[in-house]
């Protein structure tokens, strides 16, 4: 129920102008965001990489309403490949649609994906494609999809949540392309989406598997540690080398399980959100884990 009412406010408009124009409201989103600037997420990328962890940096936005503003968000992800390049940092991007304008027109969004991912290429680096609601994955798969058999390095993001994932992921694997599995941010009905948490869990299981055994390079992203002891037991079972795949996990979640696993020898890359448009991401996190609303409200 709270996860449900806070993923809808994650959507509210004037939650979100109150929210991100307030000083507090920054305050309480530097639990989860890098801060306000590049500067901000590429010392924070830097820090991720002494301690032996990669990155992958996000510009936060999503549902843009202008063709400018998308494209602003385009040449945004274009300056962090090439501000990683230069400070040799070893990153790459992760971008979402509708900040490069899906609700407008696909081939707008197309267009400055295409642009992003021939940076990428230029500079032998990567974008992910982050996966949003349902009323987008298909035009997302599909978009993907067209760019990798262009040759561009993209690659895109699997729920676990959601009953379609399994029939995707043989597809894309058979592609060649380069997976990250999630169990899903977003409120699904039944009829596209697991709803039991056990379910959902043991399908990220099953498709964890079927990933990993695929033997391309994807990553299993969660802070699950069922999860995690799950993958374990199966790249040791199937002597899968720990080169072969990434764990990843959020800026400001589990740190402590971030350096473990790297203490062990496997390779951990932290997503690394900034910027000023963070209440939705902001909110989906709180949703995850409606504890955090006692750590809002202590701070409020
Ligand atoms: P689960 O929610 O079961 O949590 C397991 C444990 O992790 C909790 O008990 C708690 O200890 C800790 N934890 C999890 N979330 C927390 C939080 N918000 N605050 C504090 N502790 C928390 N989703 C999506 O739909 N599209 C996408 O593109 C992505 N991309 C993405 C990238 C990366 C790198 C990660 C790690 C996750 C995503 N996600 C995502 C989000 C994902 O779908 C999922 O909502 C979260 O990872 C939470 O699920 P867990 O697997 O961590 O398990």
């Amino acid at each position: 129920m709270l996860r449900a009412a806070l993923i809808v406010l994650s959507r509210n408009a004037r939650l979100r102008r109150a929210m991100e124009s307030g000083r507090w409201g920054r305050r309480l989103s530097a639990r989860f965001v890098a801060g306000l600037h590049r500067e901000d997420a590429l010392a924070v990328v830097a820090a991720c990489n002494q301690a032996g962890l990669s990155a992958t940096l996000d510009s936060l936005g999503e549902n843009v309403a202008s063709a400018a503003d998308a494209r602003a968000a385009a040449d945004d992800a274009i300056l962090l490949l090439q501000a990683l390049q230069e400070q040799r940092l070893e990153g790459n991007v992760s971008v979402k649609l509708t900040h490069f304008g899906l609700d407008l027109a696909t081939e707008l969004a197309e267009e400055n994906l295409r642009a992003v991912a021939a940076q990428a290429a230029a500079l032998d680096n990567f974008v992910r494609v982050d996966m949003e609601g349902s009323a987008y994955t298909s035009r997302t798969l599909e978009m993907v999809e067209r760019l990798y058999r262009a040759g561009l390095p993209v690659g895109t993001v699997l729920q676990a949540y959601l009953h379609r994932s399994e029939a995707d992921l043989r597809r894309l694997v058979a592609l060649g392309m380069r997976l990250r599995l999630v169990k899903g941010a977003y409120q699904e009905p039944a009829a596209i989406a697991l709803q039991a948490k056990r379910e959902v869990d043991a399908n990220f299981v099953r498709l964890m598997r079927l990933l990993l055994a695929s033997g391309g390079y994807h990553a299993i992203a969660t802070h699950d540690e069922r999860m995690i002891a799950a993958t374990l037991d199966f790249v040791r079972e199937q002597r899968i080398p720990p080169a072969a795949f990434e764990f990843q996990m959020l800026y400001g979640i589990r740190r402590d399980l971030q350096l473990r696993l790297r203490r062990e020898g496997w390779r951990v890359r932290i997503y690394v959100p900034f910027g000023s448009a963070w209440y939705p991401y902001f909110m989906r996190r709180l949703a995850e884990r409606p504890a955090n609303l006692l750590f809002l409200l202590k701070n409020l």
